[in-house]
Formats: C-alpha cells, sequence, structure tokens
C-alpha cells in the first residue's frame, strides 16, 4: 500500500490520478438522476461533489498558474462546500444545477487542463488537490451511506472476515509523553497539523477493543436513541451497511455521534479520551520512544486495520491483532475515526494555509471535537500520526467510533 503522496514531479500524475479513480468508483456507484439527490440534509446534493472536485483543482492549480477562466460560473458554483447548523438548512432543487452533460464537460477540460499544468507546481499545492480529493473519497461515502439502497449500484464485494467475542480487558497506559502535531519542512501536511509539540500525559485505563454494537445495545435498551445505523426489524436491530441492511453485528464497533459516545461514556462511569490520550495509548511505548503507526513502524497492510478502501462497512473489533499499539490497544487505526473529548483548536504556532486559509480556521468555532485513528474508507496518506479529523458533535453520518477511558 502506498504510505505516502509521491510529490516528485514524475508522480504528481499518478498521485493525482489515483486519487480521481477512488472518487470516480465512488459517482459510478451512484444511479442514474440520483445524483442530483441530497443524501444528508446540511450538505449539498451529489452533483455539487461531481462538479467541485474539478473546481478546487482548477482553482488551486490552474488559477495559480494564471491560467484563463473557460466557466468562470461553474469555478464559482463548485468552488466550496457547507457545513451549516441544523437551524439553516440549504434549499436549493435539482433543477438549480446545471445538467449534468455541462458539469460532465467541464470535469473533462478541467482535467487536460491541470494535467498540462502539472509540471510546473509547487509540491505543497499538488499535495493540496491530491489529499482534498482522497478526503472527500471518504466524506462521499458518508453522503451515499444515507441514499437509498436502490440508488445505488454495489461493486463486487469480497468476503468479510467472520466476526468472533472479543474480550474486553482494559489496559493500564503507563504516565508519559505524547508527542502531538509535527516539525515544519517535510512531507505534505495541512495547517492544523503544526507544530509539533509535546504533552504530560498522566497514567490512565483505556478499552482494549472500540466499543461494540453489541455494548451499546445494553445502551439502547437503558433508553438511548439508537444510533443513525441502525434500523428496527421485525426480528431485532439491523445494520445499515452501504449495499446491505444485517442483522446488527454485535461484535463489531457502533458507528455514533461524539455526543452519543460522550452519553455512553457517562452512562458507563466512564469518559472519552483526550486527544493527548489517543495519542499516548496508540504511539506511546514502555521505553518512552514513540512510533510511527501504532503497530511500529512496519509498511501498513490491511492486517493492521480497516482501512485503505478494502471494505466499505466496519469488521470485528478484534479482527486485527497485528495493528495492535505497544501497550496492546487493538485498531486504534481504522475500523472507524475515534471521537476525543478534545475541541477542535490550533495547535501552538498555527498558521493557516495561505493557499486554503479556512481549511481549519474555519471550524475553530468551539463546536467541532477531534477525531483520531481512520475508517473503511480512509486514503492510506491520513493515517500519519499528526493527521487530525474533526466533525460536529451532533453530526450523525460519520464513521466514527469511540472507546473509552478511565483516569
Ligand atoms: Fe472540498
Amino acid at each position: 500500500m502506498p504510505t505516502s503522496l509521491g510529490l516528485a514531479p514524475s508522480m504528481l500524475l499518478t498521485g493525482l490520478n489515483g486519487a480521481r479513480e477512488e472518487t470516480d468508483k465512488l459517482f459510478s456507484v451512484i444511479r442514474g438522476s440520483s445524483i442530483y439527490e441530497r443524501p444528508v440534509p446540511q450538505r449539498h446534493r451529489l452533483i455539487f461533489y461531481l462538479g467541485h472536485l474539478e473546481a478546487f483543482d482548477w482553482n488551486q492549480i490552474a488559477c495559480k498558474l494564471s491560467a484563463k477562466r473557460f466557466h468562470p460560473a461553474f469555478d464559482k458554483l463548485f468552488e466550496a462546500g457547507i457545513d451549516p447548523d441544523s437551524g439553516s438548512l440549504p434549499s436549493d432543487v435539482p433543477s438549480d444545477w446545471p445538467s449534468l452533460e455541462e458539469v460532465h464537460a467541464y470535469c473533462q477540460r478541467v482535467r487536460g487542463e491541470v494535467d498540462a499544468l502539472l509540471p510546473h507546481i509547487d509540491s505543497h499545492i499538488a499535495g493540496t488537490a491530491i489529499e482534498h480529493r482522497l478526503m472527500h473519497a471518504e466524506t462521499l461515502a458518508y453522503l451515499m451511506h444515507n441514499m437509498p439502497l436502490e440508488q445505488k449500484s454495489a461493486p463486487a464485494l469480497g468476503p468479510m472476515p467472520i466476526s468472533t467475542a472479543s474480550q474486553e480487558t482494559p489496559i493500564i497506559v503507563p504516565a508519559g509523553k505524547a508527542t502531538l502535531g509535527r516539525k515544519r519542512g517535510g512531507s505534505f501536511g495541512w495547517d492544523n497539523e503544526f507544530d509539533e509539540h509535546a504533552v504530560d500525559v498522566s497514567s490512565f485505563c483505556i478499552d482494549r477493543h472500540k466499543v461494540t454494537n453489541g455494548q451499546y445495545l445494553e445502551f439502547v435498551r437503558d433508553g438511548a436513541p439508537p444510533p443513525h445505523f441502525w434500523v428496527q426489524g421485525k426480528k431485532g436491530w439491523n445494520y445499515r451497511g452501504m449495499f446491505s441492511l444485517t442483522p446488527l453485528p454485535l461484535n463489531s464497533p457502533v458507528y455514533v455521534t461524539q455526543k452519543e459516545a460522550s452519553d455512553y461514556a457517562d452512562w458507563a462511569g466512564k469518559q472519552l479520551p483526550t486527544e493527548a490520550q489517543y495519542h499516548r495509548a496508540a504511539y506511546g511505548t514502555h521505553s518512552g520512544d514513540e512510533r510511527e503507526y501504532p503497530w511500529g513502524s512496519a509498511e501498513m497492510h490491511h492486517s493492521h486495520g480497516n482501512f485503505g478502501f478494502q471494505y466499505w462497512d466496519p469488521i470485528s473489533v478484534n479482527a486485527n491483532p497485528a495493528g495492535d499499539s505497544a501497550f496492546g490497544v487493538s485498531q486504534m487505526m481504522g475500523n472507524g475515526w475515534e471521537w476525543t473529548k478534545t475541541i477542535f483548536s490550533p495547535f501552538p504556532g498555527f498558521t493557516p494555509d495561505s493557499n486554503y486559509s479556512g481549511y481549519s480556521a474555519n471550524f475553530f468555532d468551539g463546536e467541532h471535537y477531534v477525531m483520531k485513528g481512520a475508517s473503511p474508507r480512509t486514503a492510506p496518506c491520513f493515517l500519519r500520526r499528526s493527521f487530525r479529523n474533526w466533525f460536529r458533535a451532533d453530526y450523525p453520518y460519520v464513521y466514527a467510533t469511540f472507546r473509552c477511558i478511565e483516569n
């Protein structure tokens, strides 16, 4: 699995084409006019994203090199997504959007022009374009997960690992240092990943595995509302997968909002970890050194975790012992992002990216929480230690899991 973006000029096109392949595959799942649907009320209709991925590259790459705009109206229409609070949802209708033919023609022309300009762009801008597209490969999957099954055609699906019962033995993580962020001057990173700094973390106890559907079911039986990914069937709860409805997989992690994760932790008499505690449990070691990945520095492999587009849905919480951290904490990377109780805010030394100033700064509003790790649909490049993800506490569509800690 490639672990980093090949940013040498000769590799840029390969990197960009690899990312395009992932997003093209997603759009090919959408049936006919369903591309004009809005599966998630807080987001644009899917047709927006078809244009957005190319408009972003055009605005970021071509326009930076003074290319002449050939469709300024689309450059603007497809420029940026939305993240409203639930009180100000979008109200546009399908006929407000251009035809699929017009959007396809725009996309094709942008790709041609961007490809011709690639030898002239700097690697930071190329990294921005490639990672932006790969992030959408995941967030588009969230939106499409929420579409009725008949609006999607499933690609060929491989067998999922067989579920077995997990043993829930909490793990004591000794006090130590957690290094968050990263040094400037290396490979591509987003503005919120800088600067590197160390945080002292006291000893705490953490769940070995992510909280499962089976464990969360006890909470629901005690009166909690069911998570968004559950559907009540005649014989009990079902899991609403990307392409099918299945009886609730009791040993898979439960996908929940940050609020639900936090409520569960309260109910269990525990807490969610902070971002620093996540780092300590995932990367810390008994010797005091810190690892590159939870499993060490070996090249990432599907045995380490459920990430990198192998599956569309979660697998059992104990399916990846090869990916355990030095302290024995399982699946810190993959099978669903993990919620923390840390509000998304800048690290010391933060400066907004001069090419994309709103990427992080627009979300430092006290309403978004940090998620760490990776989901089944997370591209390998985001498995780097410093990568941070964030969402609102009540946004229910994300592939987000959690585990609890006790101080
Ligand atoms: Fe975007």
